[in-house]
């Protein structure tokens, strides 16, 4: 298939590029660079440089003819989304009507959505499944919550069928090592743990110890970003032979505390890697936890790689070899 990756520089837009890539198709990534990197492109695919807020650059692209379009460029960092909402209703709001728009002039039918767990907001129960209502706690859930919306509509009027896979925390590197971009200024616990193991910034602050798990910190549902690329491959693949749009759950269905992530970083660096206890960051549940059981049941699709340790190693393979630790 032509697929076209929108986003497809990025942390999880170039393991998706890479997924789609070693099945075969053929890839070309629209991409502004803004926090994604030329490191993370390949070779095979092909790169157009631009901006989603360019809604003409982007209809342009899209009349050359895709089987389908995958969409993953968008600022995800929920704290500044409360502080910035003007930020997210441009790029993730703006920017994905100009997306979508431009799929439905061009005639691309099938659509992939990055969106987030973050569309639930605090859980009610666990592990949250599909059923779990939608109450986004931050901006940048809202707006992850109204594209979803926005496509459920384009589906009915316009016939554009597409995938929602709502992603839990994203972690991890592509395991062969083939993609060596590193976040910029990371927030998300992983990226920050890795840079203090390769002395890029002096310590990590573990945002409070009191809460109800198992060691007081708190816990995530870290999902393999390779583990979440197979997703995309997956989904598409669903909402072409059954003709019919999707909304799914990507986690890994296992809960891992703050404490155990750095422990096992600990242990596979080699690294002290001080630590800092510090208040509660706002806004974060105690516990989230996926279940993906309609990921098993329609798209075969479980975690493969989201074990903690795996995590971790791949995750300092990147940074052992880009960042200068050792
Ligand atoms: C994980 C855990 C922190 C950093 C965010 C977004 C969410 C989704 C994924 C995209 C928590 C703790 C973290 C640190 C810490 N994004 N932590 N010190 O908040 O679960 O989810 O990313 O869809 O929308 O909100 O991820 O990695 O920031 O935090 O103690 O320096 O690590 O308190 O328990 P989060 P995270």
């Amino acid at each position: 298939m032509k697929i076209l990756i929108v986003g497809g520089a990025g942390y999880i837009g170039s393991h998706v590029a890479r997924e789609f890539l070693d099945g075969g198709h053929s890839v070309t990534v629209y991409d502004n660079l803004s926090t994604g990197t030329r490191q993370n492109l390949f070779a095979e695919a092909r790169f157009v440089e631009g901006d989603i807020l360019d809604a003409q650059s982007l209809a342009k692209l899209a009349r050359e003819g895709f089987d389908a379009l995958v969409h993953l460029a968008a600022a995800k960092a929920a704290g500044e989304s409360m502080t910035d909402p003007m930020k997210y209703s441009t790029q993730n709001l703006n920017g994905t009507v100009n997306i979508i728009n431009a799929a439905v002039v061009g005639g691309i039918g099938k659509l992939v959505f990055s969106s987030s767990a973050a569309v639930y907001g605090e859980p009610k129960y666990l592990p949250v499944d599909e059923k779990h209502p939608t109450n986004p706690e931050n901006y940048y859930g809202f707006t992850k919550l109204e594209i979803e919306r926005i496509l459920g509509w384009y589906d009915k009027l316009k016939g554009l069928r597409f995938a929602a896979l709502r992603y839990f925390n994203a972690a991890g590197y592509d395991p062969a090592g083939r993609i060596s971009g590193l976040e910029r200024s990371p927030a998300n616990l992983l990226p920050v743990v890795m840079e203090v193991a390769a002395g890029m910034r002096p310590e990590l602050m573990v945002f409070g110890e009191d809460y109800e798990t198992k060691d007081g910190t708190g816990v995530r549902d870290y999902v393999h970003v390779s583990d979440l690329a197979r997703g995309h491959v997956a989904a598409l693949d669903w909402i072409g032979c059954n003709n019919r749009s999707l909304v799914v759950n990507l986690g890994s269905e296992e809960g891992i505390s703050v404490k155990e992530m750095l422990e096992s970083a600990r242990r596979i660096t080699g690294k002290p890697i001080p630590a800092k206890i510090v208040g509660r960051r706002a806004g974060d549940p105690a516990k989230l936890v996926a279940s993906s059981s309609l990921a098993h049941e329609l798209l075969g699709w479980s975690a493969r790689h989201s074990d903690v340790d795996s995590l971790v190693r791949t995750t300092w393979e990147a940074y052992r070899v880009n960042a200068g630790g050792s």
